[in-house]
């Protein structure tokens, strides 16, 4: 990171005439703090229940909750059908933007039509409530019809992103036993057709599938080969499908959807998110964090639907809510640099949410590039998947911003589902880099080991952000592995049973919250969570690799970038080969090339503690370039000499 420095008398209080306006005041924090159950009832009178719960929470079989009990819901009905019903079938839901600079405009009742569509065609296909379907993507409107005709109808979606690996995809479509995968023939990248299909022909061609049927949507008209019997296009079927589907009610904890994170092992989380509690969630936030006024505002959220910011905050949480957005599939650097300023400018948008790391990217890129657009439609900016720097924060409000934007710095994970701490937009005064509270309604604390809050205004990364209370977007587990539920989240503090984020933070002076990033062996590569056993079991499954030890060190653009030590087997002597290339391109193979390491050191020996578990701590320092921190318990620490020579 560039700027490090952190002043907590730094705040940005809120400019009157947003507050004027804001959907948010403080009244809600001191409501939620009286009666808890009842703030989260009124929250979740937000959306249509086909039948009213009896209880706002099960807490009874903790840490499994249940949220809502007794209610009924349909999310899809909750996301189209009642605005439609409402009479707003005719405002624009989706602005669509392709890579390849063609659009879409999609009104609730088109959207509603294609997920009905898309609803009777996977009836027909045989499948019923409890079933899950992996989505394997790109940015497209079928994406979003796919996920919406999945909630419809009870189906558990599991979406894939798209950069992923064959493999990668296999394992996730094995570990949900998938019934259907979706996908396209091929994806856009830099203007050219990339295929997509082929890959998931090679997840699924060894050995016994669970997968019946392979729906492949029509995107670039590439090369894709069907498979007689499993294969089908998407606009021979579900496009000719009927356009009326009515909507069953399901149970508030019906599972909606699974998404895969990673952990600190090889194997990815299949985090479990049911109906109910999340939906209100992700509408509860998405209304008060970004001040949303549905039929005025133009909301972008700039993630991808694989990842859980595009599952919250591209379709569950905007489209509860009415909203207007942009959906948009490409990069930010295609054609040009120019590309998002050039959709806001376009589509007016009012709300923008992205990442830490791209807003880095555009400082890079220079002030000329936004100055070149009419930006003034942007009237809150919001930040989402890892620490924001300062500098970047201060960046990110006056060229953006024009130096009147609220910036909302989100902290949330997959496994929480929606946002929880965030300032709230006219009520907090914001300090650059600080997440500052938990929402109303949520509750959080830092504390040391022992489960002791830590004091006010320590500096050092001792403390660790647990969350206290049972919310209702919290995941309900992880997908068949409840002992592993249990014990990632909940063993660290089982005596006062409080979930265990994984995270460092610390409180300043005033109380507010600052989020110092991972404590566990996950890394954070632009806002992507990658774990470091997962990377080395990837580098390890090369014949050239003995061992491999992997930590991710700090980045200017990336927050962090993944750094490999290897010892190489005899084998890779003399091959002549390009082995960095080599091992670089088998961790985008396996995993996905969000994965692939920025350094690969060939080391003769890793650091290891006397009962043999490697010090990534110090590993951490070499790549950062540090003086080595306590090596005492080393076996061997000449090691380090090696390291260093051989890293040069
Ligand atoms: C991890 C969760 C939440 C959607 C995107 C990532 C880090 C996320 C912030 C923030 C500091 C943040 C944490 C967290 N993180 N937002 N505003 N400030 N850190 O979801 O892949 O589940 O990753 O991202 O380390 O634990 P995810």
């Amino acid at each position: 990171m560039t700027e490090t420095t952190a002043d907590h008398r730094d705040s940005y209080p809120p400019i009157a005439e947003f507050a004027a306006q804001a959907n948010a005041d403080a009244t809600l924090y001191q409501r939620a703090a009286t009666d808890r159950d009842a703030f989260w009832a009124e929250q979740a009178g937000r959306l249509h229940w086909h039948r009213p719960f009896d209880q706002v929470l099960d807490w009874t079989a903790a840490p499994v909750a249940r949220w809502f009990v007794g209610g009924r819901l349909n999310v899809a009905y909750n996301c189209l059908d009642r605005h439609v019903l409402a009479g707003y079938g005719e405002q624009v839901a989706i602005h669509w933007e392709g890579e390849p600079g063609d659009s879409r405009t999609i009104t609730y009742t088109e959207l509603l039509a294609e997920v009905s569509r898309a609803a009777n065609y996977f009836t027909r296909l045989g499948l019923t409530a409890g079933d899950r379907v992996a989505i394997y993507l790109p940015m497209i409107p079928e994406a979003i019809v796919a996920m919406l005709a999945c909630a419809r109808l009870g189906l558990t979606h599991s979406v894939v992103f798209a950069g992923f690996s064959p493999i990668a995809l296999r394992q996730r479509v094995d570990d949900a036993q998938a019934r259907l995968v979706i996908t396209a023939d091929g994806q856009w990248r830099r203007g050219k057709p990339a295929p997509l299909k082929t890959a998931v022909d090679e997840a699924l061609s060894d050995g016994e599938t669970t997968v019946e049927h392979v729906l492949v949507v029509q995107r670039t008209g590439i090369d894709a080969p069907m498979t007689a019997g499993r294969d089908l296009w998407w606009h021979e079927t579900v496009a000719n499908a009927a356009p009326e589907h009515e909507a069953q009610p399901f149970d508030a904890e019906h599972p909606l959807f699974i998404l895969y994170t990673s952990g600190t092992t090889g194997k990815p989380k299949g985090i479990l998110h049911t109906s109910g509690g999340y939906l209100t969630q992700t509408s509860y936030t998405h209304h008060y964090v970004f001040d949303h006024k549905p039929g005025q505002d133009v909301f972008w959220c700039t993630a991808d639907i694989g990842w859980v910011t595009g599952h919250s905050y591209i379709v569950y949480g905007p489209l509860a809510n009415r909203a207007t957005q942009i959906v948009y599939e490409g990069t930010p650097n295609y054609p040009d640099e120019h590309r998002h300023f050039q959709i806001i400018e376009k589509y007016g948008v009012t709300i923008y949410y992205t990442a830490p790391t791209l807003i880095r990217t555009f400082m890079k890129w220079g002030s000329d590039i936004p100055a070149a657009h009419n930006l003034t439609s942007l009237r809150l900016l919001g930040s989402v998947g890892e620490p924001i720097n300062p500098e970047a924060w201060r960046w990110y409000r006056q060229v953006i911003g024009a130096n009147k934007t609220p910036i909302v710095d989100t902290w949330w994970q997959t496994e929480t589902g929606a946002i929880m701490i965030s300032p709230l937009p006219g009520v907090t005064a914001a300090k650059p880099g600080a997440a500052m509270t938990p929402l109303p309604g949520i509750s959080a604390a830092v504390v040391d080991e022992e489960g002791k809050p830590v004091s006010l205004g320590e500096t050092e990364a001792n403390g660790y952000l647990v969350l206290d209370q049972p919310w209702p977007s919290m995941l309900r587990g992880i997908w068949g592995d409840m002992d592993r539920y249990r014990s990632t989240y909940w063993e660290r503090y089982a005596a006062q049973g409080w979930y265990f984020a994984g995270d460092g933070a610390k409180l300043d002076k005033d109380g507010d919250l600052w989020v110092l990033g991972r404590v566990d062996d996950v890394m954070n590569v632009s806002g992507h969570r990658i774990s470091t056993a997962e990377v080395e079991s990837a580098l390890v499954g090369h014949h050239y690799v003995a061992e491999a030890a992997v930590v991710g060190a700090s980045d200017d653009t990336t927050g962090q970038g993944i750094v490999a030590f290897v010892i190489l087997t005899a084998e890779a002597e003399d091959t002549g080969k390009d082995l960095i290339a080599e091992l670089q391109s088998e961790v985008s193979r396996e995993i996905s090339p969000i994965a692939k390491p920025r350094e690969i050191h060939i080391v003769p020996e890793l650091p290891k503690t006397r009962s043999g578990k490697i010090m990534r701590r110090l590993l951490r320092d070499i790549a950062e370039g540090r003086e080595l921190g306590d090596t005492s318990t080393l076996v061997d620490p000449g090691v380090f000499e090696a390291i260093r020579a051989r890293k040069g």
